[in-house]
Parts: structure tokens; sequence; C-alpha cells
């Protein structure tokens, strides 16, 4: 199969017709680098599907079953303006700790890094910028890298004396996470992140889509700054109004996240966002519709500890 992303396309269009109707935007307006990249990791991923006796059509079901749970959430938010769940207890036993539910949820989301916009566009910034970073990084951490794909492409872009640490809640994660990268490299910490204790000691902290997953995410961002190094950098990534089973943490707009990392004695190096919709930033925080927001930090040097 030389073309895994049209594989992909092609069959979700026969299981979900409407679906395939959005997906087929997202792909038009994708270059020749996103289809380089996109078929690369997919025949990587396809090679670790088949060693492990499944094929790319158990990951589009657990894609679908992915999308569907979505949008059961999207309809409670839109009647009730919350989260369905709030509390950390509640998912670590219904998500993080359910090895069936979990596993669809991490092959689902590993797949929508190729098939969403905004999912590629963060995966695009990810690793545009992390270069610049490249000679400087010692120790690395990842927290809840879920299915593995950033600090696999951490691996291949930084120095080759790094050191790399993953601390996730999840077993399934882990062990997704594990056999999927290969790489004896990587130090694995079965471990809730705020349970964690290390002090000034990495130089990269990268943390994608985890801060909506706790209950005090300002309790979170003040861990990590004392986690890292005076001179360290902080790679967060975080959506607004984004219903999901194991979200609990409710940003409804940009400026809330911004807020939150300034109260913790960051300073934003450089940050975006990524409209989940086809409407401007203007609109969709009016509409609360779903904006991913990424973010480089700094320690702000006037809090330095
Ligand atoms: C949505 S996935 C994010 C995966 C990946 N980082 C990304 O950006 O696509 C969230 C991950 O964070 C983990 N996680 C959630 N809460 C956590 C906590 N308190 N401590 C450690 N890991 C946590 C989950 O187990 C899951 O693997």
């Amino acid at each position: 199969m030389n073309n895994l992303i049209q594989h992909i396309f092609e069959k979700i269009e026969e299981l979900s017709p409407i679906h395939a109707k959005k997906l087929k935007k997202n792909l038009a307006g994708f270059d020749d680098l996103y289809y380089e990249r996109a078929n690369a990791f997919l025949h990587k991923y396809n090679q670790f599907l088949m060693k492990n006796d499944k094929t790319m059509d158990y990951a589009i079901d657990c894609y679908l079953k992915m999308n569907a749970d979505m949008l059961a959430e999207t309809i409670d938010f839109a009647h009730t303006g919350k989260y369905s769940s709030s509390k950390f207890e509640e998912v670590n036993k219904r998500v993080y700790a359910n090895p069936e539910t979990m596993a669809y949820y991490m092959h689902g989301l590993l797949l929508s890094q190729f098939l969403w916009k905004h999912h590629y566009q963060v995966y695009d910034y990810y690793i545009n910028t992390l270069p610049t970073y490249a000679t400087q990084v010692k120790n690395y951490l990842e927290i809840g890298a879920g299915h593995g794909l950033f600090i696999s492409k951490a691996i291949e872009i930084l120095d080759p004396q790094t050191r790399f640490t993953v601390v996730d809640v999840s077993p399934t994660s882990i062990d997704l996470a594990k056999n999927f990268i290969e790489e004896g490299r990587i130090h694995f910490i079965l471990s809730d992140i705020l349970d964690f204790s290390e002090e000034s000691c990495y130089d990269f902290v990268s943390m994608g889509e985890v801060l909506e997953h706790v209950e005090e995410p300002l309790q979170l961002l003040e861990k990590i700054r004392i986690m890292l190094t005076p001179e360290g950098t902080v790679f967060v990534t975080t959506p607004t109004n984004a219903p999901s089973i194991d979200h609990i943490y409710l940003f409804r707009n940009v400026k809330e996240i911004q807020a939150l990392i300034h109260e913790a004695g960051f300073e934003i190096v450089s940050e975006q966002h990524f409209l989940t919709e086809d409407v401007s930033l203007e609109r969709a925080e009016k509409l609360n519709v779903s904006i991913m927001y990424g973010a480089f930090l700094k320690k702000r040097k006037t809090n330095i500890s």
C-alpha cells in the first residue's frame, strides 16, 4: 500500500461518509510535505500494527469510535456548557486505567494527527521549532506522551546524547509508546505527573494536550517550572472548548490559557493557535468553537527560583 493516507480516507468514506466530507476538505489543503510525512509515518505505524497482529482497519475503527465519543461529548457540552467530568479520579478509572477504552482512544488520536488539520498543524509547529533547541537539550521530559508520536520525532531531531523520560498515568499509553517507538533510550515512568518529583533537571519539557486533563492546571504548570532548569524550555498545547471523554478543565478562550501561563511564572517565547473549523479566530471565540493553542515557554526572569 503506497498511499496509506488515501487508503485510510477511502475506508472512512465507506464507513462514515459525512465525516469523510470534512476530511476531504482537510486533505485538499495539505501540501506535498504533509503527504511525504504522513505516508512515511503511516508506513512505520502499519508495520507496528502488523507486528501486533492488527491492521490499519483496526486503527480506522479506533478512530471512528473516538469520534463517536467526541460527538456524544459535544452534544452534552452544547446543552450544559460544561465538560461531562471534572474529577481526575473519575476519568482515570473510566479512561486511563481502562485498557480497552484507552487503546482505541490512543490509536484513534494517533490517526487524528494526520487527519485533523489542527492536529497536523500542531505537529508541524513542534517539529519545525524543535531543531532550534537541538544542541541545547540534554535532558528531555515528555508529560502524557500518549501514543508517543511527538517523542519519537524528538528522538530523531535532538542530539544523540539527549536523555529522554516519559511520565504518563496510563499503563496502556506507556505500553503503546514503548512498543511503537522501539527505542531503548527512553526512560518510561508510570505515574500521575503531580506525584512525580524532580527539581531543576529538565532543560526541555513537552506537554501536548494534558493541561485540560488535570483539575488544577496552574498547579501543574508551577510544578513544571520547578522541574525546569533556569534556561529550560516548555512546549505546551491545550484546546479551548473541546469536550472529550477525559477533559476535565475547561478553557473558554485563548486569553485564559495565556493568563495561566503568566500566573505560573512563564513568558511566552512563541505561540500559535489553530482553528478546528473554517471560521475566524474572533468568530470561533464568540461561538465557542474549539481552538488549539500551542506555545514555547521560558521561565520569567523576574521570578527565577
Ligand atoms: C490526549 S493524550 C495526549 C497525547 C500526546 N501528548 C498528544 O499531544 O497528542 C493525554 C495523555 O496524558 C496522560 N495523562 C493525563 N493526565 C495525566 C497526569 N495527571 N499525569 C500523567 N499523565 C497524564 C494520558 O494518560 C494520555 O496518555
